[in-house]
């Protein structure tokens, strides 16, 4: 097995951009993208960084990622991450790339004393659900995500 997982660099950011277009493509969102590769340059390549990227190269090739950024939990007093994004291009599944994915970014949890690593998974997806549970993930059942955005937010900013 040839896997290198390394941070991503500003050069990455097409190729970024391509994996959330296709991770939108699988969830059947592609309508919902609205960023663009100069978005991606801003935010994760430009100076001091809010969001972070790693890219998986299977024998040199770009075969998946992660783009995660920090949160944080006032319960237990420290940072988390959350992440935001993971894909693997269908040719490179079934490999082990997203579980050794998953590690780096829980070795970084370690490493920095950070006490959550979580994400939001569709309901429908469960091969990506079956993955979380063989990682050790629970749900997180009596929470649902709530969301303003759009007319509701300009809405709600208008008082
Ligand atoms: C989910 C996903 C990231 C898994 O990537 P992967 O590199 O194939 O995963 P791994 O090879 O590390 O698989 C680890 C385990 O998960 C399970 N698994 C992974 N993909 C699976 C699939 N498509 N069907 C069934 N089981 C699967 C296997 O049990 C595997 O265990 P094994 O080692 O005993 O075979 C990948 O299928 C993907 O990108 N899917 C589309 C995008 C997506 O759903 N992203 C997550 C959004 S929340």
């Amino acid at each position: 097995m040839s896997l290198t997982i390394r941070p991503a660099e500003p050069a990455d950011a097409g190729l970024i951009f391509d994996f959330v277009r296709e991770l939108a493509e699988y969830e059947k969102l592609l309508h919902e993208v609205g960023a663009t590769v100069a978005d991606i340059e801003r935010d994760v390549f430009g100076p001091n960084p809010r969001v972070f990227s790693d890219i998986a190269e299977w024998e040199g090739e770009p075969a998946g990622f992660v783009l995660w950024f920090y949160n944080y939990s006032t319960f237990r007093g420290r940072h988390g991450i959350f992440l935001e994004d993971l894909f693997v291009r269908p040719a490179f599944r079934g490999r082990g790339i997203a579980t050794e994915l998953m590690r780096h970014l829980a070795r970084r949890c370690v490493k920095e004393s950070l006490d959550r690593f979580e994400w939001s998974v569709l309901n429908w997806n469960e091969p990506a659900i079956r993955f979380y549970r063989a990682i050790g993930a629970l749900p997180m059942d009596a929470w649902t995500l709530q969301r303003v955005s759009g007319g509701a937010l300009k809405k709600l900013a208008a008082g």
